[in-house]
């Protein structure tokens, strides 16, 4: 983990309200790992506020990019930033990604800004997969070319039927399975919002495959220290045993299967 003020290269529109945003760093760049994510204070927001974390969406040479949309205080600041200035960053933070499992076929599944979480682990991958990504229109679906330029193949679904499948990312993906999956075992990766992480961890239940969830919660310090991230992990032993764990820390990527969910008994 470093501390670095990093320098503004690039900074243009993507699609819709979202934005790409890059700097270089010396260190972070070259050691993040697909899944990480940098925390960011953002410059004339003064010094007592809080830092932002972002997915790190690409990582090339020393150069880092984040994709991030316009939601409150913090963001409209980070959208007035030019080339040339600076931010403070800390980075790369949390666990990232595992691996895909050889002989699994790797299947990520994208809502919103989920698919900067992704971006890595399909570049860096040593087999292609299948990348569902969900969004309400076609102006939602950021950056699916990207992933095409490498080689995956792109299932797109769109609440108004303006792209690909008309409906949620997880019925097109429902569709896919229904179809077959052929001889591979799917492994999937999923970086969304909270409901669609949950209707991934029961499909992995009932297909009895792995599920690899990148949790989305507000933070605080972003290293550990201030618990105001937590979530229940169900320990292996023993049985209905389990830990609060820090998401900014021991994640922001957890099994499915080991996610204990507060409304829910048994998780
Ligand atoms: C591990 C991680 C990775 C993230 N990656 C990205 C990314 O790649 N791109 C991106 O655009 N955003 C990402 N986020 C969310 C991003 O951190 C927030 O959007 C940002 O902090 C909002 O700052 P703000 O000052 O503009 O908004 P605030 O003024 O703090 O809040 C504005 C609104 O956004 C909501 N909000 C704030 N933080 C979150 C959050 N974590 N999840 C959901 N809603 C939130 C608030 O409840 C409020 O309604 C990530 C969050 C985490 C925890
Ligand atoms: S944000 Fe402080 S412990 Fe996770």
């Amino acid at each position: 983990m470093h501390l670095e003020n990093a320098s503004v290269t690039q900074h243009r529109p993507v699609a819709g309200a979202y934005r790409e945003l890059s700097f270089e760093t010396t260190r972070i760049a070259r050691e993040t790992r697909p899944g990480q994510f940098v925390h960011i204070r953002v410059p004339n927001l003064g010094e007592s506020v809080l830092r932002r974390p972002f997915s790190i969406y690409r990582a090339d040479g020393a150069v880092i990019s984040i994709l991030y949309k316009e939601v409150g205080k913090g963001t409209r600041a980070l959208a007035r930033l030019a080339r040339g200035d600076t931010l403070s960053a800390l980075g790369p933070l949390g666990n990232g990604f595992p691996t895909p499992a050889d002989g699994a076929l790797p299947v990520l599944v994208a809502g919103g800004y989920g698919v900067a979480a992704l971006y890595l682990l399909a570049e860096r991958a040593r087999s292609k997969g299948v990348l569902f990504v969900g969004g309400s229109g076609r102006q939602d679906l950021l950056c699916a070319g990207d992933f095409e330029k490498l080689g995956w193949q792109v299932v797109a679904a769109t609440e108004d039927g303006s792209q690909g499948f008309k409906g949620r990312v997880t019925g097109a993906l429902d569709e896919w399975v229904k179809s077959g999956l052929g001889n591979r075992t799917p492994e999937f990766f999923v970086c969304g919002p909270m409901g669609l992480l949950r209707a991934m961890a029961d499909r992995a239940k009932a297909l009895n495959v792995r599920a690899w969830l990148s949790m989305d919660r507000h933070m605080g310090c972003g290293v550990g220290a201030c618990l105001a991230c937590v979530q229940r992990i169900r320990l292996p032993s023993p049985p209905g045993a389990w830990k609060w764990a820090r998401i900014c820390r021991d994640g922001p990527v957890f099994e499915a299967g080991d996610i204990l969910w507060d409304d829910r008994e048994d998780g």
